[in-house]
């Protein structure tokens, strides 16, 4: 039986980043990602320049049913998952009264609901591979009350709660659970251009999706808990911990 990581939003931005990253270290790959997103081409790329395995599957995480058959895919194949990286996930940036319930509806499957039910489907496969482990992630946002990220913050804020408390329920057995909250990430074109225009404290903390990949990896092998990449999203933090209310306000209002 072969032993996988597997990595949801595997086909471009974050995601893609730590493909190629376990891909280096001969980490055999299960990506997952919407159709035609370039996944079959990246994985024919990682199979034949890393010489790993590389299973792909073109579905749509927020329909329950698709991951329960990538699940039950996997165990036909005779694959087992030590890894898990929920990276999936829908970005937003709206007034909450202009955004359209279906996206946010969508977009609470795919951040939260998801991410709980892959790692419970597979949690046989990590107790069988241990040292093993969950890799969630979730953002930034998480810690500060944005204007415009209210469902997107909210989603992450979850997936910080729950990933420390599964952490404590499942270290007995030998599995990690880490949690990323990267700040923004130049991955999409669109975002590149959002955050040149974000106020000058925002942009200092803007990382390539590359340098990210590589510390939260390194990280997460380690053990970490809880992983903040890059100095300025460190003292945006220590900033949250020290700063009087009414300045965390008027920041987080500019920032935006
Ligand atoms: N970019 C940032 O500034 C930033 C900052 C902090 C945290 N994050 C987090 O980092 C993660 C990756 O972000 P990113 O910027 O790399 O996003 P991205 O470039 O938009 O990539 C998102 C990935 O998720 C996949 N995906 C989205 N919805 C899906 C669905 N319903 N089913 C299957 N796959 C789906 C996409 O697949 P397709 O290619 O098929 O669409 C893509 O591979 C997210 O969880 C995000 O919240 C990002």
């Amino acid at each position: 039986m072969k032993t996988y990581t597997l990595i949801t939003g595997g086909s471009m931005g974050f995601g893609k980043a730590l493909a190629i990253e376990c891909a280096k270290m001969s980490m055999n790959l299960v990506l997952v990602a919407l159709p035609n997103s370039g996944l079959v081409e990246l994985s024919q790329f990682l199979k034949k320049n890393f010489n790993i395995d590389v299973l792909c599957y073109e579905m749509d995480l927020s329909k329950e049913e698709n991951c329960i058959s990538i699940y039950s895919d996997l165990k036909k194949n005779d694959a087992t998952i030590k890894y898990l990286i929920n990276n999936a996930g829908m970005l937003s940036n709206g007034l909450f009264e202009d955004m359209n319930s279906d996206y946010f509806l969508t977009q609470i499957k795919v951040n939260v609901a998801t991410p709980t039910l892959l790692s419970k489907l597979f949690m046989d496969d990590f107790k069988a591979n241990v040292p093993s482990g969950i890799l969630n992630v979730s953002s930034m946002a998480s810690f500060f009350d944005l204007p415009k990220k209210q469902v997107y913050g909210g989603t992450k804020a979850y997936l910080l709660s729950f990933s420390s408390s599964l952490r404590k329920e499942i270290a007995k057995y030998g599995i990690s659970v880490s949690i990323v909250c990267p700040g923004g990430m130049n991955t999409t074109s669109r975002l590149c251009l959002q955050n040149r225009r974000l106020g000058w404290i925002s942009r200092q903390s803007i990382m390539n999706p590359e340098e990210v990949a590589k510390v939260t990896l390194r990280h997460f092998f380690n053990g970490k808990a809880f992983i903040i990449p890059g100095n300025v999203n460190k003292l945006f933090m220590l900033m949250n911990r020290i700063l009087p209310q009414f300045l965390k306000h008027r920041l987080t209002r500019n920032a935006i």
